[in-house]
């Protein structure tokens, strides 16, 4: 079986016994896909570690792609090894990350991953903790109630991906003939943005490299999060939140 889910932001709780039930008749090669903004890996808090033993004691394999909001120091120190014919970085035994630019073949599916995306509720922008006048700066966005972020604490340039990942993204595709069943990203193509967002949400890099690949690829359902609805836009592009769908 394979479950797919969208942003968890570090609140597992939509995987409590109550809110997923399916989960009595999973094992661990049953799998759970969340589609970024996982949020697992943040502070390195006792109940951080706590909620990460938890996930990994649920009678399934969870599997997540990056998002925005993930601690990039973190995540980048984890080893990553061989698995479902790519490279994942183990968080637990049973909790890993689907790197970016890799195809896996998991539960009978070929996979495509590529996470990352711009932040984009963030108006009063990033804020330098080394640069003169920070903590000055940082008070009077609070007290105005500011939307920022700060470097290194709750933002990081590792948010979209590097050249190194779309070289090897590009490379894992051809090997495969571009023809997957399931994408999983966190953003999405930039044409289908550009529908959810009525215009609003600025492309990138990423999202019209997700353009290319609409147009170059095989793919039977393009999975992601990131804007925080439940939607399917355009038949086969699936925007998921809290939503748990079963898939295979
Ligand atoms: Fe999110």
């Amino acid at each position: 079986m394979m479950y797919v889910t969208g942003d968890t932001h570090s609140d597992f709780s939509r995987f409590k016994m109550k809110n997923f039930p399916e989960q009595k008749e999973m094992d661990k090669n049953d799998y759970v896909v969340i589609c970024g903004d996982f949020g697992g890996l943040w502070s390195g808090s006792k109940e951080e570690n706590f909620w990460l033993d938890w996930l990994d004691g649920r009678p399934f394999t969870t599997l997540f792609v990056s998002g925005n909001h993930e601690n990039y120091d973190m995540l980048d120190a984890l080893p990553a090894e061989d698995m479902f014919g790519g490279r994942v970085q183990r968080v637990r035994k049973s909790v890993m990350h689907l790197m970016r630019g890799q195809v896996y073949e998991i539960a009978g599916k070929r996979i495509y991953s590529m996470g990352g995306a711009s932040s984009h509720d963030m108006e009063d922008g990033i804020l330098d903790p080394s640069a003169p006048g920070y903590m000055r700066t940082k008070r009077r966005l609070d007290m105005q109630g500011g939307h920022y972020r700060v470097r290194g604490k709750s933002w990081w340039e590792r948010e979209l991906p590097c050249d190194s990942e779309y070289q090897n993204s590009e490379k894992n595709l051809d090997l495969c003939k571009r023809r997957v069943d399931y994408i999983f990203t966190h953003c999405c193509p930039t044409h289908i943005s550009d529908i959810i967002g009525g215009g609003e949400y600025k492309s990138d890099r990423l999202t019209d490299y997700f353009d290319a690949i609409s147009q170059n690829c095989d793919f039977r359902y393009w999975f992601f999060g990131h804007y925080h609805d439940n939607r399917v836009i355009d038949q086969r592009y699936v925007l998921l939140y809290e939503q748990i769908v079963r898939i295979v």
